[in-house]
């Protein structure tokens, strides 16, 4: 995709920091997005540029007022990446805090009984939360089964669960396991049309690189990402609740500022580096759209990005060259099938007769850094049923590139011919 567009992916390489080699192993391909993006350069530029003032915010001096435009107009970029128009956007300690915190204040305070309905998808983070919370609030929990085949689940499996006196409902944007993505707008329509006032929280933790969010089109009360996963920084979790999850009941201090979820002084500099994530989607959409919108050019840099993903996870399934694809090689087994269309980035593999831990580390060895992900509380939910004990996650984003695919091919094929 990138290549039509001469000089576009060095431009883009660029401004990543870190893209071809690690501070401890030297030269290497990262294949490992799904546990930790790449870093834009300006988020790291931002994150020093902050962590030397001393100034908090909410004070008469100019250095707190521009604390507070930072951070005024990083919520504003945000919501403008998330395509939400209404409703607030916060940060939190991770991902998973800001699940927990979404998914227990809507469980605790929706009328008693009923029960609460998520996916045997998901990962612990908002599975874990929507058990436990059920539980206190003396809800039942209904368990949606994913499918085994498509690594995914629909609409109609929801549908399937759902009862009217469905309260909550959680939603897996995309698997970190599979790599494949659900249609959050249409499982959301299913719900509502059971349980119209249901409040359905969304885990779009794995999804936000990949672009392309749409949170006025979903019609959802929440929704979580982690901005290390998005080309920002480690420290803290992103967001946004619905006007009406907002007034719930939560932890908050007494006589403090109303539908604040914030609890204690927020890092400027976290907020700052999303205004760069946001700044970089706007900045690549430049070269696939001519409005001025800037709206417009995140959806463009959205589409852009999907397409180059995938040419690359075209190009590791059906080869690229004169290489062979993953399909093509011996032994080589894909989750979620291999022609799949929710496929958004991850390629999630086995090789016969060779451990996942083991390819693993002859990938390091080659400076290609992949993850094995085993049957455990993290992934069990996905492998257990497939009657895996583990596989290989090849996990990329739009910065890799097919030479990178094509150093990964070779290193398979030789592993697999070695064996
Ligand atoms: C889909 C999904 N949800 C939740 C998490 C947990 O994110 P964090 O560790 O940032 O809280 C992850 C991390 O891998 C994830 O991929």
């Amino acid at each position: 995709m990138f290549q039509s567009k001469p000089g576009l992916m060095e431009e883009i390489r660029n401004r990543f920091a870190q893209v071809d080699s690690c501070p401890v192993q030297g030269k290497r391909i990262f294949f490992e997005n799904a546990g930790g993006a790449l870093t834009l350069k300006s988020v790291v530029e931002t994150s020093q540029h902050y962590a030397a003032v001393p100034d908090n915010q909410g004070r008469d001096n100019v250095a707190s007022h521009e604390l507070v435009r930072v951070i005024s107009e990083a919520r504003d970029n945000a919501k403008l990446f998330l395509g939400a128009s209404s409703g607030q956007v916060f940060t939190g300690e991770s991902g998973t805090e800001l699940l927990f915190r979404m998914i227990s204040n809507a469980v605790l305070e929706t009328e008693a009984g009923g029960n609460v309905v998520g996916t045997t998808l998901e990962h612990p983070a908002s599975r874990s939360a929507a058990q436990r919370w059920a539980k206190v609030a003396n809800k039942e929990y209904l368990p949606v089964i994913h499918n085994d085949e498509t690594g995914t689940v629909e609409a109609e499996d929801y549908a399937k669960v759902v009862t009217p006196d469905t309260r909550v409902a959680t939603i897996l944007h995309t698997s970190p396991v599979t790599g494949m993505g659900v249609d959050v707008k249409a499982v959301s329509e299913a719900i509502r049309s059971i349980s119209p006032d249901c409040y359905i929280i969304v885990d779009g933790i794995q999804h936000a690189a990949h672009g392309g969010l749409d949170i006025d089109s979903y019609n959802i009360d929440g929704y979580a990402i982690s901005p290390y996963k998005v080309f920002s920084r480690h420290g803290y979790g992103m967001a946004w609740i619905s006007d009406r999850l907002s007034a719930l009941p939560h932890d908050s201090l007494i006589d403090g500022p109303e539908g604040n979820w914030e609890l204690g002084t927020r890092d400027t500099g976290s907020y700052a580096t999303f205004s760069n994530v946001v700044q970089y989607f706007e900045w690549l959409g430049e070269s696939f759209t001519d409005s001025k919108d800037r709206r417009d050019k995140i959806l463009s840099a959205s589409k852009a990005i999907h397409a180059h993903e995938k040419v690359l996870t075209d190009a590791m399934l059906f080869g690229t060259g004169n290489l062979k694809g993953l399909a093509d090689l011996d032994g080589v087994g894909i989750i979620g099938g291999i022609n799949n269309p929710k496929r958004e980035g991850l390629v999630a593999m086995t090789i016969d007769g060779i451990a996942a831990a083991d390819i693993v580390t002859k990938l390091n060895a080659q400076g290609i850094r992949t993850h094995t992900r085993k049957a455990d509380h993290y992934s069990g939910n996905i492998l257990n049923p497939l009657g895996l004990d583990s596989c290989v996650r090849v996990s990329m984003c739009h910065y890799n590139t097919e030479e990178e695919v094509a150093e990964f091919l070779t290193a398979v094929r030789d592993m697999i011919a070695d064996k």
